[in-house]
C-alpha cells in the first residue's frame, strides 16, 4: 500500500512522528518538497532527531529515503545530517537516493533570503531564512538554477557560477549594499558536495515507478502544511512550494492515482510560525499554556510558535483540496488541564457565516471564529492506547472535531514518543 502523509494547518502538525510510526511498515519514505524549512521531529527512546531534508523513515535502517525533483537541497543541511545519523551507528549508504533534478540551496541563497527579509522591516514575511523562496526563484526564472546533476562536471559549473554570482553580487550591492560573494570559493565548496552526495544522485522518478511495479510500500512525506501552499494557502504568508497534498505528484512523478491512501496530520489546536493572518489565535494566557505544554518551538529556528484553538474551517478546507481519506490528530495531550476547549466551527466575515475557507487573505483577515466549547479534562492520558479509555470529555472533543471536518480520525497522538499513539 502506498500512502501520503500532509499537513493540514500552518505546519508542525507531527508529521515526523506520524511518518516514523508508519515506516515500521513501509519499504520506501519520500520527501517531495520544502528543503531544510521543515523541521520533523523523530524520538526513539532516548534519542531526539530533528530532521530537516532526509525522510523521516531515516531513523528506520531497512527503510530506502528518496528526496525527489522538487525538494530543494541545502548541501550543507544534507551532509550533516547524513553525518549525525552516522554517529548514531545509523548508515544512509546504499539506501538514500537523490532526485538528480533536485535544486541546490546554495549560499548565495540563504543571503538573499536573509537580505530580503532584513529590508522588509515589519512587512518581512518572517521565514526560516534557508533561502527557499529565492532558490525556488530560481528554479522557475531557469537560466541561474543549479540542480544536482550539475555537480557532476565540475568545469561547466564553474563557469555557470561565475556568472551566477557576479549577477547576485550586483544586485545584493545595488539593493543591500552587501558585500561580494566569491565564485571561487563557492565551487571549492561545490567539489565536496560533489564527492558527498552524487554517490546519492538518481533518477528518483525511474527509480520510484520500478519500485511500485516491484510491489514495495511506499510513503511520501510531507513537508509544512497544506495552509502554506504557494498556490493554495495563505498567500503571501506561506512558503515557495506546493506543499498541500497537490504538490506530491508533481514533486514526485508519481500521479496520486497510485496513491492509495492520503493521511492529513492536524493537531488538536493550531500553531503558525511566521507572519499572517491566523483567525484562532490566542495571543494570551492559553496560548502561553499551549505553547509551554506542548513545547510549541521551532525545530529549525527555535522561535516560539504562535498558538490558538483547532480551526475546523482551516482544517476541512485544507482535507478537502488534499482528497484526505483520514486524519491523524495530535497533541489532544497538550489540551488537558484545561476547564475548556474551543473548537472553531465557522467564520463570520462582514457579518455573514461561512464554512468554506476563504481562499482570498484580506478575506481571511476580516473573518472572526465562531466556537463551539467542549468541557475540558484533568486526567492524564499519555498512558491511553485505547479510544474509548480516554475521559469522556477528550472522546466528544474528537468526535465533535471528527464532525466538522467531516473526516474520520484514525490516529490519535497523546505524547512525543512512539508508543504515545492511539489507533482507532
Ligand atoms: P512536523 O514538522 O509536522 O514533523 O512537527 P514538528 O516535529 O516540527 O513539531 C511537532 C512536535 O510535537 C515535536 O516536538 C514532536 O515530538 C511533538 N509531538 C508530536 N506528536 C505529539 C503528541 O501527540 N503529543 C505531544 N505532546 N507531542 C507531540
Ligand atoms: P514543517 O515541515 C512551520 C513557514 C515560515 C514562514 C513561511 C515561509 O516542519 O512543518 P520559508 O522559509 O519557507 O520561506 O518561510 O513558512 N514555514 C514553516 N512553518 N513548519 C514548517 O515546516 C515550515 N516551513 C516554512 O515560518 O512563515
Ligand atoms: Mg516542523
Amino acid at each position: 500500500m502506498n500512502c501520503c502523509v500532509v499537513g493540514l494547518q500552518w505546519g508542525d502538525e507531527g508529521k515526523g512522528k506520524i511518518v516514523d510510526t508508519l515506516a515500521e511498515h513501509s519499504d520506501i519514505v519520500v520527501r517531495y518538497s520544502g528543503g531544510a524549512n521543515a523541521g520533523h521531529t523523530v524520538i526513539v527512546g532516548d534519542d531526539r532527531f530533528a530532521l530537516h531534508l532526509l525522510p523521516s523513515g531515516a531513523v528506520r535502517p531497512n527503510v530506502v529515503c528518496v528526496i525527489t525533483n522538487a525538494v530543494v537541497v541545502d548541501p550543507d543541511t544534507i551532509t550533516k545530517e547524513i553525518d549525525s545519523l552516522a554517529q548514531k551507528n545509523i548508515t544512509l549508504d546504499n539506501r538514500l537516493f537523490i532526485s538528480e533534478n533536485a535544486h541546490l540551496v546554495l549560499d548565495y541563497h540563504k543571503k538573499e533570503d536573509q537580505l530580503g527579509e532584513e529590508s522588509l522591516g515589519k512587512n518581512k514575511l518572517g521565514t526560516t531564512i534557508r533561502g527557499i523562496g529565492p532558490c525556488y526563484a530560481d528554479k522557475v526564472g531557469r537560466s541561474y538554477a543549479v540542480r544536482m546533476a550539475d555537480l557532476r562536471d565540475l568545469k561547466e559549473l564553474g563557469a555557470k557560477l561565475e556568472s551566477i554570482v557576479d549577477r547576485k553580487n550586483k544586485v545584493f550591492a545595488a539593493l543591500y549594499n552587501a558585500e561580494p560573494m566569491s565564485a571561487a570559493g563557492l565551487l571549492e565548496k561545490c567539489k565536496s558536495y560533489a564527492e558527498r552526495l552524487l554517490p546519492f544522485a538518481t533518477d528518483t522518478t525511474e527509480f520510484l515507478h520500478k519500485s511500485i511495479m516491484d510491489g514495495k510500500s511506499i510513503l511520501f512525506e510531507g513537508a509544512q502544511g497544506t495552509l502554506l501552499d504557494l498556490d493554495h494557502g495563505t498567500f503571501p504568508f506561506v512558503t515557495s512550494s506546493n506543499s498541500s497534498a497537490l504538490g506530491m505528484p508533481a514533486g514526485s512523478g508519481v500521479p496520486s492515482k497510485m496513491v492509495d491512501k492520503f493521511l492529513g496530520v492536524a493537531k488538536a489546536y493550531t500553531t503558525r510560525v511566521g507572519a499572517g493572518p491566523f483567525p484562532t489565535e490566542q495571543d494570551n494566557d492559553i496560548g502561553q499554556y499551549i505553547r509551554e505544554k506542548g513545547g510549541e518551538y521551532g525545530t529549525t529556528t527555535g522561535r516560539p510558535r504562535r498558538c490558538g484553538w483547532f480551526d475546523a474551517v482551516g482544517v476541512s478546507y485544507a482535507a478537502t483540496i488534499g482528497a484526505i481519506d483520514s486524519v491523524a490528530l495530535m497533541h489532544l495531550d497538550t489540551l488537558t488541564g484545561l476547564k475548556e476547549v474551543e473548537i472553531c466551527r465557522a467564520y463570520k466575515i462582514k457579518g455573514k457565516e461561512t464554512t468554506f475557507f476563504p481562499s482570498n487573505t484580506a478575506r481571511l483577515s476580516e473573518a472572526s471564529p465562531i466556537y463551539e466549547t467542549i468541557p475540558g479534562w484533568e486526567e492524564d492520558i499519555s498512558k491511553v492506547s485505547d479510544f474509548h479509555d480516554l475521559p469522556t470529555n477528550a472522546q466528544n472533543c474528537v468526535c465533535r472535531i471528527e464532525e466538522m471536518i467531516k473526516k474520520p480520525v484514525t490516529i490519535i497522538g497523546v505524547g512525543p514518543e512512539r508508543s504515545e499513539t492511539i489507533f482507532r
